[in-house]
């Protein structure tokens, strides 16, 4: 009672235009309504079917106490387990990836197949019910070969962003793309910190020197806007230039929030990458460069920035109060070919080197947040999106 007292004080002294009170990142009791109303309601990314093309192979995709069991069953359709045995709880997959025909629970040996049924259970009388003690399920939806999982027992609806959205799927071909690579980045840092940096690049010229090379949204405003401006008018393409801009407060009730634009990149720059230099095939259906990237968010904490000839995923996931993973996925066309059509060092240096700063940023910014002294502070215009996230979140515990 007191606990939730504590939480609803802190609610109505939010003031919009400022950033959060340190209590935000700090309360216990708060972390855990943050787990139950964000992360077990909205779609998070758990990763892609290039990471399990074959029968029995799957990977764990796991954030704060749970672990899911994404596998590619029997009848080839994508399946996401709770790692949790029916009987007396214990993980039932210990491994990280691979590929099994069967899970069984190292504990008592129950055993489950790969959509989650009870297919043996040693010694167990005659009346026990093994239809009644399969694993439970996570709803899963693909948008292209991308896998979303949602923990709610009843999801919010993708079908808005999965109807407005399917031209940019086709374009960019997200049927035919593999993961070349992902990563984990741990941070020591509240997840909502790695988050609210994600949501505004009003950081982006001062911390990130190498990115502000390529990407025209870390110049002032005035200047991007007008370069924005000439590419709107001047872009010859296939490619969607039309926003859609339904994400975090802007989500329609009873669907999950989304959003879809396209943006410059500094003039002459390919990709990002070194000296904005191509890294591998085109993309979908795109035919030259651009000198453009697109970002596509799907719910809170998935992310998305496509270059012509790679795509990065972001997905930032709280471990504990205290500590959050952003992972970060590189995806490149279906046939491109590792060693011959792109190479993974120069395909990833841009974004490992981004996600160092950022993780650095997010750290300086956590220690300050901790000090007795640390008040919230005025926003800027540049970061609007930041509002948005921090409305919705109200809104989200409240
Ligand atoms: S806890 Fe899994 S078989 Fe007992
Ligand atoms: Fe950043």
């Amino acid at each position: 009672m007191k606990s939730e007292n504590s939480i609803s004080k802190l609610i109505k002294g939010y003031k919009p235009g400022y950033s959060l009170e340190q209590a935000f990142y700090k309360n216990p009791d708060l972390y855990k309504k943050e787990i139950e109303n964000i992360f077990h309601k909205h779609w998070i990314l758990a990763g892609h079917i290039s990471q399990i093309p074959e029968v029995g192979d799957f990977f764990l995709f796991e954030f704060a106490n749970e672990s899911i069991i994404v596998t590619r069953s029997k009848d080839g359709s994508i399946k996401a387990l709770l790692n949790v045995c029916r009987h007396r709880g214990s993980r039932v997959c210990l491994e990280d990836k691979g590929n099994a025909k069967a899970f069984t629970c190292p504990y008592h040996a129950w055993s489950f197949d790969l959509d989650g049924k009870l297919i043996a259970a040693r010694y167990m009388n005659d009346d026990f019910d093994k239809s009644e003690n399969g694993l439970h399920r996570a709803h899963v939806e693909l948008a292209g070969g991308l896998i979303f999982i949602s923990l709610a027992e009843h999801p919010l609806s993708l079908s808005q962003m999965q109807d407005d959205l399917a031209d940019v799927f086709d374009q960019f071909g997200f049927d035919n793309m593999k993961l070349a690579i992902q990563k984990t980045y741990p941070i020591n840092a509240n997840w909502k910190l790695a988050n609210e940096n994600y949501q505004e690049c009003y950081h982006c010229a001062p911390s990130h020197k190498d990115f502000a090379k390529i990407h025209a949204m870390a110049l002032n405003p005035a200047k991007f806007d007008q370069q924005k401006e000439t590419f709107l008018k001047t872009s010859e393409s296939n490619i969607r230039t039309k926003p859609s801009s339904f994400y975090f407060d802007l989500a329609k009730d009873g669907q999950e929030g989304y959003q879809y634009d396209r943006n410059p990149l500094i003039k002459g720059m390919m990709s990002g990458s070194k000296g904005g230099k191509p890294v591998a095939p085109l993309l979908g259906k795109l035919e030259k460069y651009e000198c453009a990237a697109s970002e596509f968010m799907v719910g809170p904490v998935t992310f998305f920035l496509i270059y012509d000839d790679h795509m990065l995923g972001y997905r930032f996931l709280p471990t504990s109060l205290d500590e959050c993973i952003c992972d970060l996925f590189w995806f490149v066309r279906g046939d491109a070919v590792e060693g011959k059509d792109y190479d993974l060092e120069t395909l990833t240096w841009l974004w490992h080197e981004t996600i160092l700063d950022d993780e650095k940023i997010i750290i300086d910014n956590k220690k300050g947040v901790d000090s007795h002294f640390y008040k919230p502070g005025k926003l800027s215009d540049m970061e609007a999106m930041e509002q948005h996230f921090l409305d919705w979140y109200i809104k989200s515990i409240s």
